[in-house]
């Protein structure tokens, strides 16, 4: 029995943070972080940003919750300003990743069922990618350590290896329903998807009659640096589900879809309790207002070709450290030569906090309204980590 009345499912840092300042984190004795993790690409506007502070606030003392028995004026608003901003038509709001995931999976299967052909279920996936943590995401991300031991897999998806269009293709069959991908994977190793293998993929999807379904929870909402990572490619889905930093913070999540693609979700098929839920509708117009203000997404590009380019220098002063850095806007990964854990671990004893990913990188994920002079902090947090990492080898280089 470990010390703890938590399930034993994480493996935590030993750190307790009190409160979050913009991009500071204040542990409860007062030690500060920067934080480049941002709650893994949630916190898109850092910590008490004072208008979704105000937001949170000004809604709770007027009504938390309603169900969707009834109209949720906030829904509306948000839909629409979602709808106006993208392909889609319509939208479902959701309060995870994971959930807003299934919903994608299931309005594609509920699209050929009702032009009758039940039989096409089956979902394409990419290895390396990752969907969510639920029976069907775990099925639809493939990986062998979150299958484990629980029961038989989720029937109805195929996977290929990542950007294989060969493989790709000769999965598709009689059954296949769609296509799944995140534009750039994100736990997989910030790993984009090329803006002509998605014009392939859509391409593939219109001649076989396949929806498209894109997984932007992690890279949408300004994280590259556009709205939605797919918009560089101007390449549309049929269906995309988003999450995370449209709450900023608070439990969000939505499945975008054109109106053709919604056409088997008639009333009952779907529902949710908490989705769409006054508060969280609140908090996600408010995220709107600023990621939309005029400007907002170019100082995204600008400040990531800054932090992109100091980065370049810290891999090329530290080839024993870091490989590569790649990712595009403020989604980006230092692809490592040292272990991951290690390089992360090393960010944590400067007051700098990152994320692992898949493909030994550390991911660099910042608040999107992050200043020049944090970046720089960043920058020279990273270098101090690498320099004490280098050191040990460089000297046990120069003895020899
Ligand atoms: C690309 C992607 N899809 C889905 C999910 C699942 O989201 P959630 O944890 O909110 O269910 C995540 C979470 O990290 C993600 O990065």
């Amino acid at each position: 029995m470990g010390g703890s009345a938590l399930f034993e499912t994480y493996n935590r840092a030993p750190l307790r943070f009190e409160r979050g300042e913009g991009v500071w984190l204040y542990t409860e004795s007062g030690e500060r972080y920067l934080d480049f993790a941002a709650g893994v690409a949630v916190n898109s506007l850092g910590h008490s940003h004072p208008h979704l502070v105000e937001t949170l606030k000004t809604q709770a003392e007027k009504l938390w919750h309603v169900s969707n028995l009834y109209e949720v004026p906030g829904q509306t608003r948000l839909a629409e300003r979602l709808t106006d901003a993208t392909f889609a038509d319509k939208v479902f709001f959701a309060n995870s990743g994971a959930e807003a995931l299934e919903c994608s999976i299931k309005t594609a299967r509920r699209y050929h069922y009702a032009r009758g052909q039940p039989e096409r279920y089956r979902i394409i996936t990419f290895e390396g990618a990752f969907h969510g943590r639920t029976l069907a995401t775990i099925a639809a991300g493939g990986q062998p350590k979150y299958l484990e031991g629980f029961g038989p897999k989720v029937q109805g998806f195929d996977q290929v290896p990542f950007g294989d269009l060969e493989a790709l293709e000769k999965a598709i069959t009689d059954e296949t329903a769609a296509i799944l991908v995140e534009p750039v994977q994100g736990e997989g190793g910030i790993r984009p998807i090329e803006a002509d293998m998605l014009g392939r993929l859509r391409a593939l999807c219109d001649q076989h009659g396949l929806l498209l379904i894109y997984d932007e929870v992690q890279c949408g909402i300004g994280r590259t640096g556009k709205l939605f990572a797919y918009q560089w490619s101007g390449m549309a889905p049929d269906i995309m589900a988003i999450a995370k930093g449209i709450g900023g913070g608070f439990p969000l999540a939505a499945c975008l879809a054109s109106e053709e693609a919604t056409s088997g979700m008639v009333p009952g098929v779907h529902g949710t309790t908490f989705g769409g839920n006054p508060l969280a509708m609140a908090v996600g117009n408010a995220v709107l207002d600023v990621v939309l203000e005029e400007g907002f997404l170019d100082e995204v590009k600008r400040k990531s070709l800054l932090l992109k380019q100091s980065l370049a220098s810290v891999v090329d002063e530290f080839p024993e450290v870091f490989e590569s850095v790649r990712g595009s806007g403020l989604m980006l990964g230092l692809k490592c030569r040292m272990p991951n854990g290690e390089v992360n671990l090393a960010f944590r004893r400067h007051n700098f906090l990152a994320v692992p990913a898949g493909d030994n990188v550390v991911r660099l994920l910042p608040p999107l309204n992050v200043t020049d002079k944090e970046i720089r902090i960043a920058v020279e947090a990273i270098r101090e980590a690498a320099s004490d990492l280098a050191l040990p080898a460089r000297k046990a280089g120069s003895a020899a």
